[in-house]
């Protein structure tokens, strides 16, 4: 039997939308490369993420992966099922979480949600009753178990979302942003649950979250415009930009932007105001050289420096020397 959980080799997908403007003008053809040549690895047991910025083919990867969309060429293999051959084994084996709290049904209560989804994946009732109430159990939401979804909270609902790819005890997990639109309190409690409890399983993430897919993943496949440009653990991506320094500066007023941008050697320079406060961002390869420069330049601008500090990379730094864009721009 194959070592590897999931195999990807040379996926592609090309989605063709076509529109109409008027019943004259003929219908418009659009075509998009959502994934080019993709290959991906990933052994028994491993958390392996999907990180990259908006567009760039996360969600295609991951319904390619769920059956629900079909390649345009190449293969995807599951515990050596394939994808499109034997989708019906692959759908048997994994669980999928979308991200997306209309996958449940509102009218049903949490319990009834978790035993009916159960059912369809062939738990006897009282099997499907004990799984959902230890699932409940496990996000807290014993409490809530006979309460209409549509009475419960996003982050409550979301709960039952994750739960439900649960249910059936897969060896895979496919999870789609799973922490999206939660309030920080749940989202930590989703990634505590998780790192520990889902030691066992083999899970493919995506995310737009650097922190989360530092904190998760064995390892994080870069991707963009649906390619992968890099694929290592976080501290491996990570020493790809050690030569680069990230300075972070807090400083009363606004900076001119364009202009730091425009000093030699600074490679990007981004901006935050928050209650008046501004927060530049910085960088460069050198950054101790470059300080004096840049504290010259503020100085002249008549803008007041508050605090100052040269950071370690971070994964946004490694995606920016890929891609020359930023994860979260
Ligand atoms: N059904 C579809 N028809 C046409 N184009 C599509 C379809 N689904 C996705 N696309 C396009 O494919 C590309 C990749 O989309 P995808 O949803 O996989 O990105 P993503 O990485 O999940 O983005 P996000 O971070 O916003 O969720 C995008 O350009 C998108 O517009
Ligand atoms: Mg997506």
């Amino acid at each position: 039997m194959t070592k590897s959980a999931i195999e990807i080799k040379n996926l592609t997908k090309v989605f063709i939308s076509t529109r109409r403007r008027a019943i004259i003008v003929p219908v418009e053809r659009k075509r998009v490369e959502a994934l080019k040549s993709v290959d991906l690895d990933i052994p028994r047991g491993r958390l392996y993420g999907l990180l990259g910025p908006n567009g760039a083919g996360k969600t295609t990867l991951i319904k390619i992966l769920a059956t629900l969309v079909l390649p345009t060429s190449g293969t995807a293999n599951i515990m050596g099922y394939d994808v499109l051959g034997d989708s019906s084994y692959v759908r048997a084996i994994i669980g999928v979480c979308q991200g997306n709290e209309r996958s449940i049904y509102w009218k049903l209560s949490a319990r009834e949600n978790l035993v009916f989804f159960g059912r369809l994946y062939r738990l006897t009732q009282s099997e499907a009753k004990e799984r959902a109430d230890e699932l409940l159990g496990r996000m807290d939401l014993l409490e809530k178990a006979d309460e209409k979804a549509e009475n419960l909270s996003h982050g409550m609902r979301m709960k039952i979302v994750f739960a439900r790819a649960l249910i059936h005890d897969p060896p895979i997990l496919l999870l789609d942003e799973p922490t999206q639109g939660l309030d920080p309190t749940f989202a930590t409690d989703l990634r505590q649950y998780v790192r520990d409890k889902l030691k066992d399983k083999t899970i493919l993430l995506t995310t737009h979250y650097m922190h989360e897919a530092d904190m998760l993943c064995d390892r994080i496949a870069l991707i963009n415009e649906g390619e992968i440009k890099s694929l290592g653990t976080p501290h491996e991506l990570k020493e790809r930009v050690r030569d680069y320094d990230s300075l972070h500066i807090t400083l009363r007023g606004a900076p001119h932007l364009e202009k730091i941008r425009a000093i030699d050697d600074v490679l990007a320079a981004t901006v935050r105001e928050r209650n008046g406060v501004h927060e530049l961002v910085v960088t460069a390869h050198d950054g101790y050289d470059l300080t004096r420069r840049l504290l010259n330049m503020l100085h002249d601008q008549g803008i007041r420096v508050e605090q100052f500090e040269v950071k370690e990379p971070t994964l946004d730094d490694v995606f920016l020397q890929l891609t020359g864009r930023r994860i979260e721009d």
